[in-house]
This record gives C-alpha cells, structure tokens and sequence, in this order.
C-alpha cells in the first residue's frame, strides 16, 4: 500500500488570529508546530476576502516552514499571479464563492474546461503540481485528466456529514471514484470535513495518497492542544492503512 500523507489546513488559527486583528495566533508557529508533529504537508485557502489566510502568511508559509506548501484558490487571475509569485509546491483549485462559509461542493471541472485549462497550464508550466478538488464523480475525473491536472482531491465533505446508510453510500462512491483516479494515472488525494470518526474509511482506501484536513484539528487543538491533535489523527490514519493492507501497525 501506497504511504498516506497528512496535510493540515491551519486556515482556522489565522481566523482567531483575524478576530483580534493582531498577530496571535500566527500561522506559521502551527505550521512548524504540525510539522514536528506528523504532519507532511501545510494546506492553506487564501481566500478572495482574505477571511483568514492572508498575502503575507502564504509568503512566510512558503519559506520558512519546511514542509510543502498546499496553496487552495479560486481559479482567478489574482490567484495565478499570486501562485506564480510564490511557487508553492502545489496549487489546489477549489471552487469560491463570496458568501460561502467553507467551500461546498467540488471544482465544475467538467463545465469549466476553457476557464480552468490555461490557469492549469499556466502553473504546471511553473513547476507547481495542480490539484482539482472535485466531487467524486466520473465526469469530472475524466476532465481533470483531459485538463492536464497530475492530481485530482476528492471531496469527502457529504460523506463527513451524512449518517448511517447514506454515509455508506457516500462512501461508496469515494472508494469507486479512487479507483477510477487510479486508472486515469491521476493522483489522488482527499479532504473536507474529515475528523477521528471519519477518517478511517477514507485512509484505508488504497489510491488515495494524501489527506488534507484543518478545522476538525484547529478545533480539537482547543481542547487537547494541536501537537495531541495532529498526533491522535496521525495514529487514526496509521492504524486505517495498516488494517486496510493487513499488516498489524503495532
Ligand atoms: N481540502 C480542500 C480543497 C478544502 O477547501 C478544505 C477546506 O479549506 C479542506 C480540504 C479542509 O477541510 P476541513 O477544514 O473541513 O478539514
């Protein structure tokens, strides 16, 4: 089984940080902070109204952290310039709108072929790997391969939020849309809404090769501290994958 990378989204210590409008808490000290605890990768969502991540944090994110930088954005102009400037290790394009409280619901990438395919280009050019994060559905797999993007992220946050049969299903079709990734050549990862319950199932699916996850973290870091947090879902992985490919992680 492929090795599973954990990306934590610290978009939520720079909206506390935001609510004071002062400097604390900083961003990056989480980011380092996770960075010792297990974590493989920093994801953060400079949004168009700099809600939380601002133009600063990703500059500092992207040199003084030492991990790779997962930059979440809107497929804008703005946004590319602001990529290519910096040259995160990836880009995630995520779909925005201005009203939204998080992001809902996958990239269009299907129906938005001529807009997205010059912003793909434009930063595969650069060196920086692309990442569509789309429903889990054939349709937009198969765009993401036509697009050119190496990496596709799977939305797992209907699955998070539903119960009992309709997880199930939900479910389902994550596991199915992995595999076709798999068979497209596209690397795939996941994320959205995942917490220590949901995770497992996620983890243990075996073309999915990175999960990126923030809020449940910056909000259990309130009551166990972020190292605890990062370290618990960490553990939570682990223990999934080794399951999943029948090795004991004892
Ligand atoms: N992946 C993507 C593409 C996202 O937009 C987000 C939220 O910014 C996440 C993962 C992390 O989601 P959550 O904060 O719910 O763990």
């Amino acid at each position: 089984m492929k090795p599973l990378r954990l990306g934590v989204n610290i978009d939520h210590v720079a909206t506390v940080r935001n609510a004071r409008g002062g400097s604390h808490p900083d961003p990056l000290r989480a980011a380092k902070l996770v960075a010792e605890a297990g974590a493989d990768g920093i994801t953060a969502h400079l949004r168009e109204d700099r809600r939380h991540i601002r133009d600063a944090d990703i500059e500092r994110l992207v040199t003084e952290v030492g991990l790779p930088l997962n930059l979440e954005m809107a497929a804008t102009e703005e946004m590319t310039e602001i990529a290519l400037r910096h040259r995160p290790h990836a880009v995630c394009i995520v779909p925005e709108r201005r009203e939204e409280v998080t992001t809902e619901g996958g990239l269009d990438a299907a129906g938005q072929r001529e807009r997205l395919a010059p912003v793909v280009s434009r930063l595969a050019e650069a060196g920086i790997r692309v990442s569509l994060f789309i429903e889990a559905d054939r349709r937009q797999l198969e765009a993401a391969r036509d697009l050119g993007a190496p990496v596709v992220e799977l939305h797992t946050g209907t699955y998070c939020e539903a119960d009992g049969a309709h997880r199930e299903r939900e479910l389902g079709r994550i596991v199915e849309a992995a595999a076709i990734a798999d068979q497209l050549g596209l690397e795939c990862h996941a994320g959205h809404g995942l917490s220590f319950t949901t995770v497992g199932p996620i983890a243990a699916i075996p073309s999915i090769v990175e999960l990126n996850i923030g809020h449940f973290l910056v909000g259990e870091a309130i009551f166990s501290g972020l190292d605890a947090a990062v370290r618990r879902m960490r553990a939570h992985m682990d223990e999934a994958r080794a399951t999943a490919s029948g090795t004991d992680s004892q």
